[in-house]
Formats: structure tokens, sequence, C-alpha cells
């Protein structure tokens, strides 16, 4: 046979097989027989070398036009079979009526979210800012700057988790109280509600990873009396009645005198529960009177300014104010639960 009769041959050839390929990966196999190292036309081109200068012209053109219809063919395939995924893909998607109403959920938001923002504008309305800080901070704010130098026990309630750096998870909003006195002196109100962080056995009432606000107020002359208004106004508007209270003595390493605020258990009606460990009342709300030492830290005279402060349970007061019996649903990311509290 000729090279013209070969040519001929290899095009029918060629396109026979294109024609018969539904998929990619098929054409490229032809390709690879056709075009590539050791393909049928490029051996025909290697054969030129053999042939007369007029043999070689001519037949080298033809070589070349077979060469280019390949390559374009091939092209053109490739791009009507991914066409025709495309099509297949769109037409199988499912057929809907652009005219009826759209479902939207807006969602909801999360039980402490909504306690957090209940909580800021009562507080705001008394005068107090609103302050955001970090949850990874120095082993200086978070115990040192709070009177609770290296070594000491108090340390041991409060286990977290550190990193190489030396810096350590939050693991109580207190941890701002010397920034934010640095920040803005005395007089000052503010709360700093943050994500706390603690190596702990997690049950009904305990979490790793939960919510505090902490709160201080700093001036002339106040006293208990003011934190004990404070409190309670704050909880009476929470819970949109009056709640039932105790104030026990607690010892913090930041405050003189320290109290651990309870209140009565709002799942058991003060009976006694899981969520209360049994006795009627929920450790809500530790507080006292800032030590001077630690004023003296932020940079607040304690001879000319006293001041109070308290780290509010917030996950817990959230508990509450819902009547949910175990914490982890609030860390659960279970959304059916979740998504109980509406947009308030
Ligand atoms: C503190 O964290 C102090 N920083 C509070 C404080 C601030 C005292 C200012 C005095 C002045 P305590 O470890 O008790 O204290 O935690 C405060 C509140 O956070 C608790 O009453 C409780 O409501 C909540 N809490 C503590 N640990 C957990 C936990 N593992 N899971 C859920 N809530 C917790």
């Amino acid at each position: 046979m000729g090279i013209r009769e070969n040519i001929a041959e290899l095009r029918q050839k060629f396109e026979t097989e294109l024609s018969a390929v539904r998929d990619s990966d098929a054409v490229e196999k032809i390709r690879v027989a056709y075009l590539g190292k050791k393909g049928s036309v490029t051996e025909l081109l290697k054969g030129l070398k053999d042939l007369s200068g007029a043999e070689k012209k001519e037949f080298g053109q033809m070589i070349n036009l077979l060469k280019r219809e390949v390559d374009e063919k091939i092209t053109a395939q490739v791009e009507a079979i991914r066409k025709a995924e495309e099509d297949r893909l769109v037409n199988s998607a499912e057929q809907y009526d652009v005219t009826l109403p759209a479902e939207t959920d807006f969602g909801s938001y999360h039980p402490i979210t909504l306690v957090q923002r209940e909580l800021e504008e009562i507080f705001a309305s008394m005068g107090f800012t609103v302050e955001d800080y970090k949850e990874i901070v120095t082993d200086y704010e978070c115990f040192e700057a709070l009177n609770i130098p290296k070594h000491h026990p108090a340390r041991d309630m409060q286990d977290t988790y550190y990193l190489d750096n030396g810096q350590l998870l939050k693991t109580h909003t207190s941890a701002a109280q010397n920034a934010i006195m640095r920040k803005y002196g005395a007089p000052l109100r503010a709360i700093f509600p943050g994500r706390c962080f603690r190596n702990e056995s997690t049950d009904a009432s305990h979490e790793n990873t939960f919510f505090q606000m902490e709160g201080i107020m700093i001036d002339k002359d106040i006293s208990i009396s003011n934190l004990i208004y404070f409190m309670k106004t704050m909880l009476s508007k929470v819970f949109r009645q009056d709640v039932n209270v105790r104030l026990r003595p607690g010892f913090f390493p930041f405050v003189e005198p320290g109290f651990e605020l309870d209140i009565s258990c709002h799942i058991c009606g003060g009976k006694g529960c899981s969520t209360c460990h049994g006795s009627g009342w929920i450790e809500l709300c530790p507080c006292g009177m800032i030590h001077p030492n630690v004023l003296r830290d932020g940079g607040i005279d304690p001879e000319a300014y006293t001041g109070f402060a308290f780290g509010l349970g917030l996950t817990r007061l959230a508990m509450m104010r819902y009547g949910l019996k175990d914490i982890r649903d609030l860390n659960s990311g279970n959304l059916k639960a979740l998504a109980q509290f509406n947009h308030e």
C-alpha cells in the first residue's frame, strides 16, 4: 500500500474510532494512539526522512494536514463530551417553581447570646460599658495580677490549657480586670462577658468551655451595699420576678471580703435535683470588694478608690433562665434543641 492510501486509511480509522467514544478517558487514549510519541501519525511523520525531496514535500503536507485534523477533532470531541455532561447535570437538577414563596430559615440565637445581650442592656442602662477581651491571656493577667502568685493553691481550682509559649486559655473573665483598669482608670463601671476554659470533669452543671460575665465598679466610697443593689437589680430584671438568693462567704485572692452568691435552683424549685447536686441552690455569681493589691496593679490608688467585682456564670444563668437541666446541651450543637429559643 502506498503512503497516500495509508493516510486515507488512517483518517478513516481515526474517525470511526473517535465517533464511538463517549468519555474523555477514551478520547485521551485515542490521542496517544495517533499523536503520542509512538502514535500512528507520528510514525508516518518519522517515515518522511526516507523519502526523496519532492515526495517529502507532497506527503509531508498531507500528513501534517492529517495531524491537524486529528488534533482539532479530538479537541472538539473533548468539548462535546464536557458539554454533554454539563447538560446532563443541569437537566437532572430538581425542577422548582421560582414563583413559590422562599422557605427561609433565619436560625435562632443561642440561649447564652440571648441572656448575654439582655444583661448587656441592663448594665448599659446603669452606666456600665461593655468590653470585649481575648481568650488567650498571659499567666500575669489570669493569675498574678489577681493576687494569685505562682504556686498559690487557688490555682488548683482553675487548671486550664497551656500553650507552648506559656500563654493559656483564660479560666475566668477576671483575667481582663487588670487591662481594663489600666485602659480606663478610675472611676470605672464595666462589664466584660467572655468564654472561659477549664480542665474540668463535665457533669450537668460543669463544662470545660463556658461563659462568664465579669463586672467591676470602682469609685470613691463604693461598698458592699452597692454590690448587693446591682446584683439584685440585675437578677430581678433577668428573671422578671424576685429571685431567692443567698450570700455566703467565699474566698478569692482578688477580693476582700469575698462572697458566693447562689440562686435558688429553677429546675427543681429549690427541692434538689441533679443540676443543683441536690442542694436546691446554684452557685451563680461570686463577688466581693476588689483587693487593694489588684487595684494597685491596675494603676488605681486603693487609698482613694474602692470597688466591687463579680464573675457571673453566664452559661448557668442561661440554664436557669430557660429551665435547661444539663449544661452539656448548650455546647452540643443540637440545632433542634437550640432552635426552641426564638428570635427575641
Ligand atoms: C471565678 O471564676 C472568679 N473569677 C469569680 C469572681 C469574679 C469572684 C470577681 C470574685 C470577684 P468561680 O470559679 O467560682 O469564680 O466561677 C464563677 C462562676 O462561673 C461560677 O459560679 C459558675 O456559675 C461559673 N462556672 C465556673 N466553673 C464552671 C464550669 N466548669 N462550667 C460552667 N460554669 C462554671
